[in-house]
């Protein structure tokens, strides 16, 4: 039987004026309709992005326009990055084992620890990195993070502006990698809390930084309210500023130590991000409205885990004439040589009273 000719889809693209291209660009990727099988081009003022579909949401706003058929140059298949990176640093005569094998890259900016090896090499393992992988900024972890503030500790070694907006699970987060930290190692545990928290429920996050765990929840569920509260200025003001990247209108951020500003009696869900909560355990329960969730990290002895955490939070909910229902622990990294970085989440209901 004849099959008939091949269909051809027509190649679609979007024209949009270049001051409007980043935000357009950030939109059709989080709806995963950038064609990677041809290029970006300018035209005039005009940005022409290729895309798989016409997108949902409207174009007026962007002042852009659907243009279909529209010829655009075709990509080569992508090369394998690491491999590339091997290649230049051969080609630069730098020894492998100088440069990073992983690294971690937050919004258009790269992250590196370097291995011990010739510093004067450090700009040009950063430049090769940040070309092979089109990051606009490569910056050196240079010793972690820092006190309570959770303050980094990081030397650009290419490119220039440390400021980005990372996007993950359809949030966004704009922040300073010079200023604040970002985890991205903790996605699937942020996204798992956003889609266990019900409907209706209240929040009360102790230690949200600039979101990471109050965004996605206040996105992602339906959760009526949620308080975030931050004691760092710097953290705080990305946090306002994520609040209107995401439009959300369920997030109460709260300057200050969340000793003197987490609301009372209010909570369903109470979020312990930081590897001090033991020291706020008193805050949390206070902050319950009856039966509940905590959401509960420290640092732990490996050897003591699980039964250091687990005794911990069962005496603090005795204190507070709480009983735990239910108990999940995890670790979730090792954080030094025989330390890790554990998690619980605990449902907590009041002891009847006689
Ligand atoms: C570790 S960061 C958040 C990390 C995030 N939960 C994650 O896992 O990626 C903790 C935040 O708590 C803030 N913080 C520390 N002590 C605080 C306090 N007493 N009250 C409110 N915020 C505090 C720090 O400034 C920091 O931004």
């Amino acid at each position: 039987m004849n099959a008939g000719p091949p269909v051809i889809e027509p190649l679609r693209a979007i024209a949009v004026p270049k001051g409007n291209a980043d935000s357009l660009l950030r939109s059709l990727h989080t709806a995963h309709l950038i064609d990677r099988t041809r290029k970006i081009v300018k035209r005039g003022g005009a940005i022409v992005i290729p895309v798989t579909a016409k997108p949902v949401f409207d174009l007026v706003g962007f002042r852009a326009r659907m243009e279909d058929g529209a010829a655009l140059p075709v990509r080569s298949p992508p090369r394998d990055p690491r491999q590339e990176i091997r290649e230049r640093l051969d080609a630069a005569g730098i020894r492998l084992e100088e440069a990073p094998r992983r690294w971690e890259r937050i919004g258009d900016i790269v992250v590196i620890r370097l291995p011990p090896g010739n510093p004067a090499n450090a700009r040009r393992i950063a430049e090769i990195l940040g070309t092979v992988l089109d990051a606009r900024t490569v910056v050196q972890d240079v010793s972690g993070i820092h006190g309570p503030m959770r303050v980094p500790d990081v030397r650009v070694l290419w490119g220039d502006g440390t400021e980005t907006v990372h996007v993950e699970g359809g949030v966004r987060y704009a922040l300073d990698v010079a200023r604040v930290m970002f985890s991205s190692g903790n996605l699937a545990e942020r996204m798992a809390i956003a889609d266990r928290v019900r409907p209706g429920a209240t929040v009360v996050d102790l230690f949200a930084g600039i979101g990471y765990f109050s965004l996605p929840i206040a996105v992602r569920s339906r959760a009526e309210i949620v308080y975030a509260c931050e004691l760092n200025p710097v953290s705080f003001r990305y946090l306002l500023d994520n609040v209107r990247l995401n439009r959300t209108t369920n997030l109460v951020p709260l300057f200050g130590d969340c000793r003197d500003t987490a609301p009372r009696g209010v909570a369903n869900w109470v979020i312990m991000g930081h590897f001090d909560a033991r020291d706020y355990l008193d805050v949390a329960f206070r902050a319950l409205r009856g039966k509940g969730t905590i959401v509960y990290h420290e640092l732990c002895p490996k050897e003591q885990y699980p039964d250091a955490l687990t005794r911990r939070v069962t005496a603090a909910a005795r204190a507070h004439w709480m009983n735990v229902r239910a108990i999940r622990t995890r670790i979730v990294k090792s954080y030094a040589p025989g330390i890790v970085h554990c998690a619980a989440e605990v449902q907590v209901a009041p002891q009847n009273r006689p």
